[in-house]
């Protein structure tokens, strides 16, 4: 299925730090299982989980093993390409590792890491330098919020994240409310929206307006299988960003068949 605008629906699973790669291995599988098992049409969602670093290849070996309707891409990469910067990972490396997609910018990266725009710009820049589409995460916190009301932190961290990027580059831009990750609220489908509208604009100020209306927008902030639908209601909203609950693959699965909530 696509959605009215032609945009084909996107489901992402972010493990954070969580499941060791046999813990991965087993979470794909119960996943792949409970997706077939319900009669889940490959094409009619696209379904990512974002394990750590060190689960990639195991990760890998086995969706290509079974020929898993799965996408996958790592949580972070460095911003430049390879030298000295102990500890960091190349988007060469993830590229070789076959990772569609990198996060970027995630909350928890920003405050934890102190990333800035600039940095996210820098990490985004590698990440199209090797091939990988960047799921940029945008966001605003409870006190931004209240200082500059609804959208404009997301449209100026978008902004700031795709300077630089040429027209006609996949990207997926994702809308965090960091005051609703892992915190069990939510914003309501109408915020989402006018959220992912604005950002939407912003796209299209930056890469122009066939790259806008190309562009999947995705919610994230606490996501469960029971409120997916209203967000995918939305014209704005192409899909989901998902934390917890991509860790139980009976939960992640009701997300990803929200056309079913949905009765389409
Ligand atoms: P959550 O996390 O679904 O646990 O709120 C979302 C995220 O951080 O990507």
């Amino acid at each position: 299925m696509t959605t009215d605008a032609g945009r084909r629906p996107f489901i992402a699973g972010n493990w954070k730090m969580n499941l060791d790669h046999l813990q991965g291995i087993a979470l794909v599988q119960k996943l792949a299982w409970t997706l077939k098992d319900a009669g889940f049409d490959r094409g009619s969602v696209e379904i990512a989980v974002f394990p750590p670093f060190t689960d990639i290849r195991s990760v890998q070996t086995l969706i290509d093993a079974d020929d898993h309707a799965l996408a996958y891409g790592a949580q972070d990469l460095s911003p430049h390409d390879s030298g000295a910067y102990t500890g960091d990972v190349s988007g060469q490396f993830l590229a070789a590792l076959g990772c569609t997609y990198v996060l970027i910018g995630h909350s928890e990266r920003r405050t934890g890491h102190g990333e800035t725009d600039e940095v996210v710009n820098a990490k985004v820049l590698a990440a199209v330098r090797h091939g990988l589409v960047p799921v940029i995460c945008v966001g605003e916190t409870e006190a931004e919020l209240e200082e500059h009301g609804t959208s404009a932190v997301p449209v100026a961290q978008t902004r700031a994240a795709l300077a630089g990027v040429a027209p006609g580059t996949p990207v997926v831009i994702a809308y965090e409310p960091v005051w609703a990750i892992g915190t069990g609220k939510v914003a309501t489908p109408e915020t989402a929206q006018q959220v992912g509208a604005a950002i939407r604009g912003a796209v299209q100020e930056v890469l122009g307006a066939d790259d806008a209306a190309a562009t999947r927008i995705l919610y994230g902030g606490s996501v469960k299988s029971g409120n997916i639908a209203g967000f995918m209601r939305q014209p704005d909203v192409d899909g989901a960003l998902v934390g917890g609950a991509s860790l139980d693959p009976a939960e992640f699965a009701g997300i990803a068949r929200f056309p079913q909530h949905l009765g389409v």
